[in-house]
């Protein structure tokens, strides 16, 4: 199956980091915006992983919420890859990234050894609110978020990819300790 480590957003959150863009979503064509309850940010993708791997992968889950504080995250700009005119992806930035890179690190080495390919990008946690397949020369204005959370959930998510869009189900959730 395929899989990925992200960590949960609180859905009032998700429900007004949708909403900013109702404007966009009306106003411009052939962008796939991920849907609200699909909003997270990525710790790591893990990519197929055999059945068997899920137990393993849940124990690093437990390691990473006996090891780890909840920690606050603040919501940045909005950016685009390669950059907002004309982009293939939106995303939202967060901060501070150390305290993410440190969760991230540690998976990343944990699962490394259960065979898990290391990640070859930098790691630059971030939501990605849509995805553009064709790219028609379409730009987005900058938007600043003010909004904070608290992150204090992980979750393993099973990824199905549909045509209409992918369906993630949590497959473990741990909690942080309380920071
Ligand atoms: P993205 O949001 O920046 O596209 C599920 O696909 C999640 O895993 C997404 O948040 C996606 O990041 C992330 N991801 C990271 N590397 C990926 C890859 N090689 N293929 C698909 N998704 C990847």
């Amino acid at each position: 199956m395929r899989t990925f480590i992200a960590i949960d957003i609180p859905m009032e959150l998700r429900e007004k980091i949708y909403s900013a863009f109702d404007n966009e979503r009306q106003r411009i064509k052939g962008v796939k915006w991920v849907e609200k309850e699909n909003l997270h940010i990525t710790l790591k993708f893990l990519g197929e992983i055999e059945e068997e791997k899920v137990k393993e992968i849940g124990k690093i889950l437990d390691e990473v919420s006996n090891k780890f504080k909840s920690f606050e995250v603040s919501l940045g700009e909005l950016g685009g890859f390669p950059q907002l005119k004309n982009p293939r992806v939106l995303w939202i930035g967060v901060s501070p990234s150390e305290k993410i890179e440190e969760i991230f690190n540690f998976i990343e080495e944990r699962v490394e050894r259960i065979g898990i390919e290391k990640e070859e990008r930098k790691f630059h946690p971030h939501i990605t609110v849509a995805r553009i397949k064709e790219r028609k020369g379409v730009s987005f204005e900058n938007k600043k978020f003010n909004d904070k959370f608290k992150a204090n959930r992980i979750v393993l998510f099973k990824s199905d990819l549909r045509p209409e869009g992918p369906i993630y189900t949590q497959i473990k959730e741990v909690k942080l300790k309380d920071g």
